[in-house]
């Protein structure tokens, strides 16, 4: 990108921010030069940082396809980040049916990724279908409570929950378990949690292994530390609700649209996806 865009109030752009650097890998074009810096530095640690944010966005993707061919029609994507291509709105605009409404809330606590949200959807004049709620996903009753959140979800209808490369930056100290409990509680019968997180399985190449804990390592130092799970400890974040095919896969493998190529095969031991489905009482 040319120059640094003028910051938001509130954004320290003397620390890089997951939000930012995060579409510096996508190649978007909001971040500073501390993101660059810090992405470059990454990308040099774990060179699958790339491929493995895109297939993430690949993931959510499918996800909401699927889940408006499903019929759902409202969306609430946490940490839904700086908006990029394929952002969760354009989907749903894309594949609604004429004369249906749906609904979409991001959530972010990144000054920047929060102002470009509300800038894109004004623009596009999709704010009375689709807001942007600059809260802390840590804390899901604000969330509900927001006007945003609240004029347009209705959480006795069907919701798709969306988690995307997000719960890796909740540690231990903030209680995951509790933290999912209390979001797949406010869900109704019919609703889809939809999760990708970071992980390293044990098929990992031992150099490539060791890549990952180092690209963990660097960003205990950004404002969004990290943590690895398993699959043993994601699985009961789905609280017993059943897997929609083909259960918890990495990321190419939940219904891809085309081939995977080498590398993305290379990043299978390196994320986990999985889509639960609320069923009925
Ligand atoms: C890696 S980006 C993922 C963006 C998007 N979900 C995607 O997959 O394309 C993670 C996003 O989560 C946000 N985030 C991290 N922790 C958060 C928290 N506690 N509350 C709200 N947002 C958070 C970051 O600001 C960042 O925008």
């Amino acid at each position: 990108m040319g120059g640094a865009p003028i910051a938001p109030a509130g954004v320290d752009t003397d620390k890089p921010s997951a939000a930012r650097v995060y579409d510096w890998y996508l190649g978007g074009n909001h971040h500073w030069a501390v993101d660059r810096e810090f992405g470059r530095r990454v990308e040099k640690v774990w060179p699958l940082i790339r491929p493995i944010s895109r297939q993430n966005r690949a993931f959510m993707n499918r996800v909401v396809s699927a889940a408006m061919d499903a019929g759902i029609r409202q969306f609430v994507d946490l940490g839904s980040g700086v908006p990029t291509a394929g952002n969760v709105h354009e989907i749903v605009r894309d594949l609604l049916p004429d004369g249906e409404r749906a609904a979409v809330v991001y959530v972010d606590y990144e000054p920047v990724a929060a102002a470009h949200s509300r800038l894109i959807l004004e623009r596009e004049g999709a704010t009375d279908w689709a807001g942007l709620v600059e809260r802390d996903i840590r804390r899901p009753k604000e969330i509900f409570a927001d006007p945003v959140t609240s004029s347009l979800i209705d959480w006795s209808r069907p919701v798709c929950l969306l988690m995307i490369t997000v719960m890796h930056f909740v540690g231990p100290s903030d209680d995951p378990d509790g933290l999912m409990a209390t979001y797949r509680s406010k869900l109704a019968p019919g609703s889809w949690l939809a999760l990708t997180h970071g992980t390293c399985r044990d098929d990992a190449p031992p150099e490539r292994a060791a890549e990952v804990k180092r690209f963990i390592d660097a960003y205990r130092d950004t404002s969004n530390p990290a943590w690895l799970r398993s699959a043993e400890e994601l699985l009961p974040w789905f609280g017993g609700w059943p897997l929609l095919p083909p259960g918890m896969t990495s990321l190419p493998d939940w219904r891809p649209d085309e081939r995977p190529n080498v590398i993305d095969l290379e990043t299978r031991p390196f994320a986990w996806c999985a889509v639960a489905r609320r069923p009925s009482l």
